[in-house]
């Protein structure tokens, strides 16, 4: 290993035990689902699990967080509503650029706010399913 290699090295060991972590992001999720209903949304990182929540149709959920510089914070979340059970990952750090993340929930997936069009139009499908539910 050259010196500088051996520098990036150091720094990334440092980096990783010390923990640095990029500026707060500002995560809100709105239920947008029509026809209205109720959803039931639980979010998840590998540090953090936020709870269970229940949103009324407008309804809100927020939070917000630091995501870890080298090992990246990923948010995947549970959506729960009749006769529907859907994952997203609410927050990727290489998808997404915004600081302040505001989605529509919407039947057929959610939907982020972009500051260029000031509407709700960057559109993802809901993950594939993780397993089967019992039948
Ligand atoms: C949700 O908000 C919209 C816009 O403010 C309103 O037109 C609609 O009636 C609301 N729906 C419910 C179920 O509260």
């Amino acid at each position: 290993m050259n010196r500088v290699t051996i520098a990036l090295f150091i720094f990334a060991v440092i980096a990783t035990c010390e923990g640095i972590y990029w500026d707060t992001i500002h995560l809100e999720i709105v239920n947008y689902l029509d026809p209205p209903s109720d959803v039931i949304i639980h979010c998840k990182s590998g540090d953090d699990d936020l709870g269970i929540h229940q949103l009324p149709r407008n309804g809100t959920f927020g939070f917000h967080f630091k995501p870890a510089v080298f090992t990246g914070t990923l948010f995947d979340c549970s959506f729960v509503w009749p006769l529907h059970i859907e994952w997203f990952d609410i927050y990727v750090h290489l998808r997404d650029e915004c600081d302040h993340c505001t989605w529509r929930i919407k039947a057929t997936g959610p939907c982020m706010y972009q500051d260029m069009t000031k509407q709700f139009d960057l559109c993802y499908p809901w993950n594939k399913k993780k397993k089967k539910l019992a039948s």
